[in-house]
């Protein structure tokens, strides 16, 4: 259960700690209100905005729900909602009244043209909240219709408010698709009122990327192929497949999230600096990074690309059963729970250093981070009893215990000239008060109609071009490599970083505690 701690703070404090500003008033429509994102994430993120007064005056929440619910059992449903995953947002009497107040309901089929024409009324009923926020948390296989049957009701003119429509991922399942899709969402709505999600562009630590790497000057002399050997990023997560075997079939690793999150992060680790901080500059940077990706040839696909899916074991404490035998998975199914990919920048910047991504579910321990490895010193004058020297290595850890550290050789204290790795560690906490959650960053960005932390179209297409090379190869095959649950024992994954000094980094233990 993800439960989101209220912090000790003065709202005044956290206000100034977070720079936030308040929205203007909106709708804040959420189509699927009833799913599972909105009871976790959207709903939670909303109650806490709510109550750091990011919301605009008279904003409403208006979830667009089939289940033929009045308003009040819509009420009951949030407020039980948000005692399991953000229980301070209701268990103050006075704070859930304010927040229940702002509740709205609109019941329908997200095919019939009722259901818009009464969401119209709803939106229309009041002065001074024009501005609507439609976020789909529903299949993507309905984002067209639903774009569409919101333009038919007029419901994506601006002439009265703005209008906005968030899309989760996944934004298509391969290039064609996610092509038309851009196609047929803009047909209705014009591409600056798309805003398409991907969370880890609102966590703080992927946001922070940026301002490390552009608010400090130390680092830029040393940000290219003269001094970085390689670069890794990983995303491990513990947790087997579970309740969500009916997407992630249709989807695997790569998809799910090398394709989206782990490009995103890899063009803000290799892009240039952007000429402002307006959401086209900085995207326009991310874009020419994916476009030097080099495209990976069909025949060279099994060098540099690595998917395995898990059997039966043990991770972090918990049983999980094989990949085979989770519910509403094929008996032969060949989707990968493991995915490793070896890409390489074509610039001037990065030319040889590869970008080694990897991502697993079932894996030891659920932690995400970037792993900058320097290349060694050119000359060794110290060495240890023999052992070679651990390279430098600038660690960005992007969740859990958000920090940076750098890792660096020092003297050991004596008279002898032995060596220790030692630790530069700079967590990221803020002075007591918890993290915005990635949600509640995003939210407020649309509502500011702040783009930045969003994929624009062409980003989505060309990500899609990079992996299409490995789906296609994998498409073809009929057998898939085993790891068991808990363990990083995947076949060929050592192959793919040889060459890189140090070899990969072992994410089992935090490295806070190294
Ligand atoms: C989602 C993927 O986009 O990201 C999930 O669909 C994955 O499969 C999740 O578990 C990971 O997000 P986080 O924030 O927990 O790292």
């Amino acid at each position: 259960m993800t439960q989101q701690k209220c912090p000790e703070v003065s709202a005044d404090k956290f206000a100034s700690i977070i720079g936030s500003e308040q929205a203007e008033p909106a709708n804040i429509v959420i189509f699927g209100a009833s799913g599972d994102l909105s009871k976790r994430k959207l709903l939670p993120a909303l109650a806490h905005m709510h109550r750091w007064n990011l919301l605009g005056p008279h904003s409403r929440i208006i979830g667009a729900v089939r289940e033929k619910w009045s308003l009040s059992q819509w009420k009951t449903y949030v407020h039980d909602q948000l005692l399991h995953y953000f229980p301070d947002a209701v268990l103050n009497p006075r704070s859930w009244m304010r927040i229940s107040d702002k509740l709205e309901l609109v019941v329908g089929d997200l095919s019939d043209p009722a259901m818009y024409e009464q969401l119209a009324k709803t939106l229309h009923s009041e002065d001074g909240r024009k501005n609507a926020l439609f976020y789909l948390a529903i299949p993507p296989s309905w984002y067209e219709r639903v774009a569409a049957n919101l333009n038919k009701a007029g419901l994506a003119d601006e002439s009265e408010g703005f209008r906005r429509i968030v899309v989760e991922k996944p934004f298509g399942m391969d290039l064609d698709s996610a092509q038309s899709l851009n196609g047929s969402m803009q047909q209705y709505f014009s591409e600056s009122q798309i805003y398409r999600i991907d969370h880890y562009l609102g966590k703080e630590s992927v946001q922070n990327l940026m301002v490390f790497r552009f608010a400090n000057s130390v680092l830029e002399p040393l940000w290219n192929r003269n001094y970085i050997d390689h670069v890794q990023i990983s995303v491990s997560e513990s947790l087997g497949i579970g309740y969500r075997a009916g997407y992630y079939e249709t989807s695997g690793a790569l998809r799910d999230m090398i394709q989206s999150h782990l490009l995103q992060v890899l063009a803000l680790v290799a892009m240039e600096a952007p000429v402002s901080l307006d959401a086209d500059d900085v995207r326009d940077e991310k874009l020419k990074v994916l476009r030097a990706i080099r495209r990976i040839r069909a025949d060279e696909v099994d060098q540099v690309a690595v998917r395995a899916q898990y059997t039966a074991g043990r991770a972090d404490g918990v049983d999980i059963p094989a990949y085979r035998n989770e519910k509403n998975v094929a008996d032969d199914s060949i989707t990968e729970t493991f995915a490793a990919v070896k890409f390489h920048v074509d610039n001037w910047r990065w030319q040889d250093v590869p970008f080694l991504l990897r991502t697993g579910k079932a894996l030891p321990e659920r932690v995400s981070e970037i792993c900058i490895r320097f290349k060694a010193p050119p000359h060794t004058l110290f060495c240890q009893q023999g052992e070679r020297i651990s390279n430098n290595e600038l660690i960005f850890r992007l969740q859990p215990d958000e920090g940076m550290l750098l890792s660096m050789t020092a003297k050991q204290p004596g008279l002898a000239t032995e060596l220790r790795d030692i630790q530069l560690d700079a967590r990221y906490g803020m002075d007591g008060v918890g993290l915005p959650d990635a949600y509640e960053t995003l939210f407020h960005d649309v509502l500011l109609g702040e783009a930045g932390l969003f994929s624009r179209a062409d980003e989505v297409v060309e990500s899609w071009r990079v992996v299409e090379p490995i789906m296609q190869a994998w498409s073809e095959k009929k057998t898939i490599d085993t790891y068991p649950a808990g363990t990083c024992d995947v076949p060929g994954l050592d192959d793919l970083i040889s060459g890189c000094e140090g070899g990969w980094r072992d994410l089992c233990s935090p490295p806070h505690e190294h």
